[in-house]
């Protein structure tokens, strides 16, 4: 662009004006791209410099097409075939013409003979004038040198044969400016440690600020490593047709997480050597009554076919408000809902979220970590289906090789703790842990006996700049 700004300004220095910037030539001889030009117009005529004024020319202008400029070298097609015809009586076999012209001898025959250029004798085609005139080369090269034709009709005759087409062309009048100088100033952009020593800055043209300028888009915000995982697992849970549960509260009732989930109060994870329990507030009163009721009797008489554990049950206990240990507390919470619904409809549901435990924290052990949970509630589900299910999800992400071992779980039961063989560590590792719930915590919930849920969670967490999965040492 300088050294467009600068043609600008000396043609103007010297002329004046610039009638049609289509007409300049650049230093190189070139035609000048009257889109670069336009650059440096808008450059020498911002608010603040003026050095010139400039409008803009739109013209129309007749280009030939490739095959027109080959016609306006060489000729038309009809042409060529009278050029191919000998002189004489005998003139030329059509087929020999065909030999020497080619394709050209077919298109061009048609219009050599409506230009009565020659006549057929026989299977020869013989000259019938002693010369022509070409007449399409003739416009052709009229339509290349000025852009136009005289004449409408041949414009559109020759746009019709597809050897010439219309184009808009911009250029640009300029003319001198108020500001109007043979040299450009050099703009400031910053205040620069030299300009303020030299004191330069007093006098300097700083470039004006442009508010309305976009800003860089910025390269930061990315997923944190335990998100991409968090994504990764949900993306197969929705491909699998699951439902999202709402996990967005860290602070939970013992009821919702313990007592619903029918673990027993005396449990030794109900200890504040492994749980957080909350100091202000310390404790939470709303519970569904009648719910409340069926868990303290189930955990201290029984019912549903179970004897219970026989002790006494304490509501202050169920009371105390903590950091969740696992999400099967929303799980609980949530079939709980599903249960007060007037018609069972099988549900697939799952939670991706932190969960807290009161650990000493090292190499492998946070105090919080994350925990992938799913749930399925339907009639007549089996042990098989949680087997097969979790073949399913664990390959979905590149896990193969399971393997279930028999586990304890105050809430579910068979409970199974899932294995896979890890090939860089050599060994089989615990992924996570499952089960189907208890009869002695659904049945409270109001759920019909005839519904089983099958149920399993998995932890990961972010050690030392990695997101791993992997069940933590202690089951809840
Ligand atoms: N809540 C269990 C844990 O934290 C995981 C689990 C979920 C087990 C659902 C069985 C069923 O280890």
């Amino acid at each position: 662009t300088e050294e467009l700004q600068t043609l600008v300004l000396t043609i103007l220095d010297a002329k004046g004006t610039i009638p049609n910037t289509k007409d300049l030539v650049a230093s190189d001889n070139k035609e000048v791209d009257q889109l670069a030009l336009l650059g440096a117009l808008k450059s020498l005529s911002i608010a603040d410099k003026e050095m010139v004024k400039y409008e803009t020319i739109e013209e129309e202008i007749w280009v030939l097409t490739d095959e027109g400029n080959e016609i306006a070298d060489k000729g038309s097609h009809e042409a060529k075939v009278f050029d191919a015809i000998p002189v004489g009586e005998e003139g030329i076999a059509i087929s020999a013409l065909r030999e020497i012209l080619g394709e050209t001898a077919k298109i061009g025959q048609g219009k050599a003979f409506k230009n009565k250029w020659v006549i057929k004798r026989g299977d020869n085609l013989v000259r019938a004038v002693d010369s022509i005139i070409d007449q399409t080369r003739i416009d052709l090269e009229v339509i290349r040198s000025t852009g136009t034709h005289s004449d409408p009709k041949v414009l559109f005759e020759l746009r019709k044969r597809k050897l010439c087409d219309k184009h808009k062309v911009i250029s640009y009048s300029v003319s001198k400016g108020p500001k109007f100088s043979l040299t450009i100033e050099k703009q400031a952009r910053d205040v620069t440690f030299e300009m303020l020593q030299s004191g330069e800055w007093k006098t300097a043209n700083f470039k004006k600020y442009n508010f309305d300028a976009l800003g860089i888009p910025p390269s930061g915000g990315h997923l944190h490593p335990l998100m991409k995982v968090r994504e990764e697992f949900r993306q197969i849970f929705f491909e699998m047709g699951f439902e999202e549960m709402p996990t967005n509260k860290f602070v939970e009732s013992s009821f919702w997480n313990f007592d619903s989930l029918f673990q027993p109060q005396q449990h030794p994870a109900r200890d504040a050597h492994d749980t957080f329990f909350l100091k202000d507030p310390a404790i939470c009163t709303q519970f569904p009554t009648e719910y409340l009721k069926r868990v303290k009797e189930v955990h201290s008489i029984g019912g549903y076919g179970s004897t219970g554990y026989g002790y006494d049950w304490k509501i202050e206990e169920a009371q105390k408000l903590i950091l969740r240990t696992h999400t099967t507390a929303v799980s609980s919470f949530m079939l709980y809902n599903l249960a007060q619904q007037k018609e069972f409809k099988p549900v697939k549901y799952f939670s991706i979220d932190r969960v807290f435990r009161n650990e000493t924290v090292d190499a492998t052990h946070l105090a919080e970590f994350h925990q992938v949970e799913g749930v399925i509630a339907d009639k007549g589900l089996t042990l098989g289906d949680l087997i097969g299910f979790m073949n399913t999800f664990f390959n979905k992400m590149g896990v193969k090789n399971l393997r279930f071992k028999p586990a304890y779980n105050p809430y579910t039961e068979p409970s199974m703790e899932i294995f896979s063989y890890h090939q860089g560590l050599g060994k089989w590792v615990e992924m996570g842990n499952s089960g189907m719930f208890r009869p002695e915590m659904l049945e409270p919930m109001g759920l019909d006996p005839e519904v089983r849920v099958i149920a399993w969670g998995l932890g990961y967490a972010y050690y030392s700049g990695l997101a791993r999965t992997g069940q933590r040492s202690t089951s809840i």
